[in-house]
């Protein structure tokens, strides 16, 4: 089976991204958060050294566009694939209030002759650069059966994968993700298709696997491989249990990945809040220390809830 990490922005950066895969690995395509192009510029100076090759080493990575100008589209895809990319992912899946203002991400979904003419700018483009484009996606705006003209749009394209996040954009992250609708795609899609939503255990997976059988892979996983970085490993049956002394490593790599990037001490440590957010369900009984390890302003304070937790 096929694992793909899910693009988390301001999470799965590239110094998380190494790291995961120096210590756990198996994962098949890494996605990036997205960058959002304008007519001058394809990248912020931040996102190219995200996404420098020489930032992102044996890492299989799939940079991702949020637009809905098939020119700055088509520009920034240009710019990746001269810095040695073969497929890029456009995002319409999206649901930031500024983002579908804007007409981009999920805000793009309703707009379906607009979105039928940038598929064939940026498909054209495919073709003749020899570049894959890839669509992650979500069933519509307003409603999910949007995604049934939705479906017959992308199946005039050959998208080189189409990852379905079953939700519509006012179901943010929340919810069962409306799987009848993977169904339909799998009746339907003429593309090959990759599942994302909700599987944060083996349970979770073996669920889908008894609804979806063999179709389901590759699948994508976001919050589950946050929460349990083992996850990918438990669904290849590596492991059968999380690896506290893996942890302990992902954690303290990544905290001094930060610091020798960033400062002062505060501006690390919301970085680490945010990843706690998600590994705190690891920890069952420690919920003092990780209250004090979220509140800290000092690396002192931090390093101290963190050796409480850690050492057992
Ligand atoms: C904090 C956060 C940031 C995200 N950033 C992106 C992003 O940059 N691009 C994208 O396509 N999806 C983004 N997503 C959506 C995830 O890639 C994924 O589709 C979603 O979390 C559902 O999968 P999961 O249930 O496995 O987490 C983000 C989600 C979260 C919670």
């Amino acid at each position: 089976m096929k694992i793909y990490f899910a693009p988390l922005e301001g999470i799965t950066n590239h110094i998380f991204r190494n790291t995961f895969d120096g210590i756990y690995g198996h994962v098949d395509k890494y996605f990036s958060p997205f960058i959002s192009p304008s007519e001058k510029c394809a990248m912020t100076p931040k996102e190219r050294k995200d996404l420098a090759p020489e930032n992102n080493t044996g890492i299989n990575l799939v940079p991702q566009i949020l637009t809905c100008r098939s020119d700055c589209f088509i520009k920034a895809a240009a710019e990746l694939h001269e810095m040695g990319y073969s497929e890029i992912n456009l995002n319409l899946g999206c649901p930031s209030g500024t983002v579908c203002a804007k007409g981009k991400g999920a805000g793009f979904l309703p707009e379906t002759l607009a979105l039928q003419r940038f598929l064939d700018d940026i498909y054209s483009y495919g073709e003749s650069g020899g570049v894959k484009i890839s669509i992650k996606t979500r069933l519509g705006y307003y409603n999910p059966d949007e995604f049934y003209d939705l479906l017959e749009i992308f199946n005039n394209f050959p998208v080189s994968e189409l990852i379905v996040h079953p939700r519509i954009r006012s179901d943010f992250y929340k919810g069962e993700p409306r799987k009848e609708y993977f169904a339909y795609a799998l009746e339907h899609s003429k593309n090959p298709l990759v599942y994302n939503g909700n599987i944060f255990t083996c349970k979770d997976y073996e669920e889908l696997v008894n609804s979806f059988g063999s179709a389901l892979d590759p699948v994508m996983l976001g919050r589950g491989l946050i929460s349990d970085p083992s996850l990918a490993d438990k669904l290849k049956g590596l492991e059968t249990q999380t690896d506290f002394a893996k942890f302990k490593q992902l954690h303290d790599t990544v905290y001094h990945g930060y610091q020798d990037v960033m400062s002062p001490d505060i501006n690390v440590l919301y970085k680490m809040r945010e990843l706690w957010s998600y590994w705190q369900a690891l920890f069952d009984g420690k919920e003092r220390d990780i209250k004090k390890l979220l509140k800290a302003k000092k690396y002192a304070e931090y390093d101290e809830a963190v050796n409480r937790i850690l050492q057992g």
